[in-house]
């Protein structure tokens, strides 16, 4: 089990020292700096900036006395210095730096300063974790979030194409950050050390977008049960374990600042809908996706975590489709799908026509949906399909 300062504790001393805006922390558990013993100590390490607030908390390891004490100084602290500590210590644990975006905890922890865009966007400085953030919708949806200021966690098992994201990102030189973390969403271990990584590097987590999927056609006469088990424990379970561990934290979170909503997407699918012919291991995990939104929607709105499901339609210009080898279009061209069709752009019109929008779903198109979920508090428990009118509710 992941350690309670890390997973109550920090998402704690975040929420009670964002009395203004909303906070970013950074946990550093460097050696020098568990070994401090006191203000002095710590004021003398070469990093530590000239005339910063700090707050010391004696050692202890249980954190419900750790919130008890920490809870009474912060108050009184602040009280006296009339703003919040730059840094707490949580003497033989570790520091907490503590600043209004995530460069500025660079510098408060030793990098050296330099001249970045503060960007003032629809979700300034939030902590958004995607995951399967490497490519495709994910890799786009983190790139969108990141261009409206907020702090994205990329969380990928494709660690070569996830950092790649994510340095792609910080070359932008925001005081936002993109941050990797490398995870198998089917593995609960995984999962949890990925919050857990998430919370040690920006101190919270506002909303986890659980968007990580695969793909494996086939009917009943092609489809093995292991295949079926490996697409379940992906598109189904995943969502299951990131809600499971993501709540942890938001709890901790609602419970120190009245109010505070945060948000569990998960990236569905029109097949969560309508089932899919010849692809029912897909629909049918996507199916039970809905319903785990549903009552997770019931358990968690009394923490102020809306849950939802974003329903998209499909992205042709993705990967999955559009992978020159194998991309479905290409498979389906091969496999003679199409009736006639003699070129990918034909398969292309022929799926295109199925919609009455005429295009496939983009990536502004769900991330739209998804700005909608945060930004509204009164919705929950929704199933939000994105098909340019090819899924209509009833
Ligand atoms: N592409 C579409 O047409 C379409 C349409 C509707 C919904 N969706 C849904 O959108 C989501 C993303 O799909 P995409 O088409 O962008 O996929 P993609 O294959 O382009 O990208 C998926 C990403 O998830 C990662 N991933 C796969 N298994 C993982 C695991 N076990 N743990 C962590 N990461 C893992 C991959 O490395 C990859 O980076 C999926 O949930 C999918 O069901 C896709």
């Amino acid at each position: 089990m992941t350690n309670p300062i890390i997973t109550r504790v920090i998402p704690a001393i975040r929420m009670l020292t964002s009395t203004a805006a909303i906070k970013v922390v950074r946990f550093d558990q460097r050696s020098e700096l568990v070994a401090v013993e006191d203000e002095e100590d710590l004021r003398a390490i070469s990093f530590i900036k000239k005339g910063s607030g700090i707050l010391v908390v004696d050692e202890t390891i249980d954190p419900t006395e750790i919130l008890d004490d920490l809870t009474v100084k912060l108050s009184a602290w602040s009280t006296s210095n009339n703003n919040q500590p730059d840094y707490i210590l949580l003497k033989g644990i570790g520091l907490i730096a503590i600043a209004d975006n995530a460069y500025d905890l660079d510098v408060l922890l030793g990098a050296s300063p330099k001249e970045l865009k503060n960007i003032n966007g629809r979700v300034q400085q939030k902590i958004i974790l995607v995951t399967g953030g490497a490519q495709g919708f994910g890799g786009g949806i983190a790139e969108l979030l990141y261009a409206q200021g907020a702090n994205v966690v990329i969380a990928d098992l494709n660690e070569q194409t996830g950092t790649a994201m994510a340095d792609a990102l910080n070359s932008n030189n925001q005081t936002n950050q993109a941050f990797f973390t490398p995870v198998n969403v089917s593995n609960a271990e995984s999962v949890e050390l990925m919050i857990a990584a998430t919370v040690k590097h920006f101190g919270g987590l506002d909303a986890i977008i659980s968007n990580a999927g695969i793909l494996r056609a086939g009917g009943l006469d092609e489809m093995t049960p292991e295949t079926f088990a490996l697409m379940t424990d992906v598109n189904y379970n995943g969502y299951f374990l990131c809600a499971k561990y993501a709540s942890v934290v938001m709890k901790a979170q609602s419970k120190y600042k009245e109010n505070y909503f945060t948000d569990i997407i998960q990236i569905n699918s029109k097949s969560g809908l309508k089932g899919s012919n010849r692809n029912f291991a897909y629909a049918g995990g996507k199916f039970g996706g809905i319903g785990l939104t549903q009552s997770f929607a019931m358990e968690l709105m009394p923490n102020k975590i809306k849950v939802n499901s974003i329903c998209p339609g499909n992205f042709f210009e993705g990967p999955l489709w559009s992978d020159p080898e194998k991309g479905l279009f290409v498979q389906y061209l091969r496999a003679g799908k199409v009736p006639g069709a003699k070129e990918i752009e034909d398969v292309k019109a022929f799926y295109e026509a199925q919609v009455p929008a005429g295009r496939g779903c983009r990536v502004i198109d769900v991330v739209r949906a998804i700005f909608y979920v945060i930004e509204q508090e009164y919705e929950t428990g929704q199933a939000i399909p994105v098909t340019g009118g090819q899924n209509m509710l009833n």
